[in-house]
Formats: structure tokens, sequence, C-alpha cells
């Protein structure tokens, strides 16, 4: 028993699939459990097969995969990246500690990912990289964005914490950009505690990447039998992950279909049973385009007003079901108004921010605790005060 749960259901549980144990026992009883041992090659070699990509590096986490991007892209003082403003921090702060500007974008309402019509009016000289976020999984419009950063050769770095698997218009969502970042963050698909990846499409980046990544060094090139000692070529950093972490991993990507189907079957439960009560309400349930495949990362409803949302956590949490909010908007943080940053600048992220609600959503919610969440959801009455109707320019799929 965690003695920090206080809920009857959680927001989100960290379960073993598989493997997990014995692998972790195997990374310690092989005598090797530093970084890029036998585990952490398991990793790389079946990302790049799964994605068909030329290289996947383990990071120790989804923003030290981001950070190593904005090495790799060289960002300096006074560069501007363009991220949204509707995202984790670790989005702009991996440039930011580089020196750079964030330049905000705002998100669509349908799917609430960047928008890519307000992409151009914000690319300016200085503009150094373009970071859509695939939020929940769910694929930004890849077409529209990398014809505009082609257009200004801009290179594009996605920001796939979300959404490992997931497919926009049949490709994989992390095969779009120079670079993708994901995270093994323990609320995420697959997991590891803490966990990233950095996957490098844009093969003039490896060498480098892999410098990087082991403190600046050529250490990874020594491994190879390429050079008879290894030196301090670079500046660098310590990104990689122990293999008992990578063990971890393996064993969850192993488990890779038992996962995503039941991650779809919670998604697809939760889409069906509160259909008719967020129609009723005006309570928007989330919007996936016919040619993208999701991940299954999250289930979340847009209600009506801050107020109504605030009312829904309250009467979930008075019958022990946890549900949480998510990202404020990043442009009206403190850091965020530093750069400048005012209301109205996105007011769409504005808007959602305050009325997202993420449901409890893991591997294990079993459907006799996911129908107590649609049950107490169901008993919830928001005012009709509004209804809010997205526009639904996109052609959305059933789910
Ligand atoms: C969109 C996005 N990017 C980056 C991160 C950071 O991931 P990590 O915790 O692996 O550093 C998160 C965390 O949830 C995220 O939601």
């Amino acid at each position: 028993m965690n003695p920090k749960r206080m809920y009857d259901i959680d927001f989100n549980r960290p379960t073993i699939v598989g493997k997990e144990l014995y692998y972790i026992s195997q990374a310690i009883h092989n005598g090797y459990s530093a970084g890029d041992a036998a585990f952490t090659k398991k990793c790389h070699a079946y990302l790049e097969q799964a994605l068909n990509v030329p290289r996947v590096l383990l990071t120790t986490s989804c923003t030290h995969a981001l950070e190593m991007t904005a090495l790799l892209l060289e960002i300096q003082p006074g560069d501007e990246v363009i991220v949204p403003s509707f995202t984790f921090v670790s989005t702009p702060n991996a440039f930011v500690l580089r020196g750079a500007k964030p330049v905000f974008v705002d998100v669509r309402p349908d799917t609430l990912n960047l928008d890519e019509t307000q992409l151009e009016r914000l690319i300016t000289e200085r503009t150094r990289a373009i970071v859509p976020v695939h939020y929940a999984g769910v694929g930004c419009e890849m077409d529209a964005i990398g014809a505009i950063a082609a257009k200004y050769n801009i290179p594009i770095v996605e920001d796939n914490a979300h959404g490992l698997f997931g497919k926009y218009k049949g490709r994989y969502l992390g095969t779009f950009g120079a670079f993708a970042t994901q995270s093994f963050h323990e609320t995420k698909n697959f997991i590891c505690g803490e966990g990233g990846a950095l996957i490098i499409n844009d093969p003039k980046y490896i060498e480098r990447a892999e410098i990087i990544r082991e403190k600046g060094t050529n250490r990874s090139r020594f491994f190879r039998g390429q050079v008879d000692k290894y030196t301090w070529v670079d500046i660098g950093s310590s990104y990689l992950p122990s293999d008992i972490l990578a063990a971890f991993l393996y064993a969850q990507l192993e488990a890779r279909e038992e996962i995503q189907t039941k991650r779809q079957r919670v998604w697809t439960y939760y889409y069906e049973h509160l259909r008719p009560w967020a129609e009723t309400y005006g309570v928007r349930l989330p919007v996936v385009p016919a040619y993208c495949e999701q991940s299954y990362h999250m289930f979340y409803l847009l209600l009506p007003s801050l107020e109504i949302r605030q009312a829904l956590i309250d009467h979930l949490k008075a019958q022990g079901i946890l549900s949480v909010f998510h990202y404020l908007p990043l442009h009206l943080s403190d850091i965020g108004r530093q750069f400048g940053g005012k209301e109205g600048d996105c007011p769409v992220t504005e808007d959602i921010s305050d009325r997202l609600l993420r449901l409890p959503f893991y591997n294990d919610l079993n459907e006799t605790d996911q129908a107590r969440v649609v049950e107490v959801i169901q008993k919830f009455e928001p005012k009709p005060l509004q209804v809010i109707s997205a526009p639904l320019s996109l052609n959305q799929r059933h789910y």
C-alpha cells in the first residue's frame, strides 16, 4: 500500500507489465549498470527499427533530450525559438538555457496543437527552431508546419513526450523533425521512472549528439573501436541513463502491443460512455483528426468554464477520484512575461487551460473503476451556461 495514496482512483499508477524486474536484476548482475550497456543498446535498436529512424539515444529525460537539441542547433543568446504557449516548461526552457528567446504561438482550438496558421507571421531572421508538441499524442499539422519550416530553412524539433507510436498521415510522430524528443517519465505510456530519448532524423547531427551526451567526449567512438583512447572534444554533459533504467524501459517496449491495447480500451471507454453527457452539457471531448492515429496518452474534458471545472474536480475528489488540470499558459508565467508575454497573446491557450481536465488514465485502470469514474461524472450536472463549440474544421474521427 502506497502511504501517499489518498484516492481510491488515482490519476496515474505506474505498472509493471512484463519482465521489468527480471531485466533490472540482469542489468545489475551483468556487471555493467552504467550507461550504454546491453539494455540501452536493445532500447536503441528497438526504437530505431520500430520507427525506422537513423539514430535514437536514450537520455535521462525528455527535458535533457530537448537541451541536447539546443546544443546541437548551437542556439545562441538572441536567437528565437517558436514554441506553443500550451506546453510543459521544458519545451521553451531547454532553449532559454542557451540564451534564446521563446516566441509563443497559440494552439488550435480542436486538437490543442500548435496553430500552424499563426506560425509564419512569427518567423524572423533570428528564428532558429520550431518546436511543435503533439499534445496528447495527436499529431500536429505536420504538412503545413513542414512546408513553412522548409520555406525558411528552419529546423523542426518535435516535442513528442506524449506521442510515441502515434502517427500523422501514416507516418510515425517523431520522424518529421531534424530531431524529436520522447519522455519515459512515470506518467507516460512507456516508463522507466524518469527517462527520455533523442531521435535524430538528420544524420549530420549523430556524431556530435553522441559526444554531447557523453560529457563532451568521444567515448562512444572509443567503445566502437574507432579511436584508441577517448578524450574531451566538445562541450557536453551527462545525458545518458543507467542501464538499470534502460532494462526497465526495454521490458515496457517489448510489451508495446499490450500497453497500447489497454490504453486504447481505457480511452475508448471514456469516449463512448461520456459522449451523451458531454453533448448535453456542452463539454468537449478530445478531437482526433481522421488522418491521425493517436498514442492514447490521456483523456481530457473541456468544460464550459473554470468554475465548472473546479466544481467537477471537487465532485470527483469527494468520491475518492483524482482528476487534474494541465499546462498553464507559458506566455503568462513569470518567465514568459519577462520575454514580453501578455494577456491576449494566445487567446485559445488562455481559454482552454482554464477549462481542461484530465481524467484518471493508466494501463491497469480496470473497467469497474472506470465505470465508477463515468458514473460519478454523469451525476455531475454542469449548468448549461453556454455550449462550447470548437470549430471542428478537421475531419474528426470517431475516436
Ligand atoms: C510536452 C512535454 N514535453 C516535455 C516534458 C518533460 O518530460 P520529462 O519529464 O521526461 O523531462 C513533458 C512532461 O510531461 C511534456 O508534457
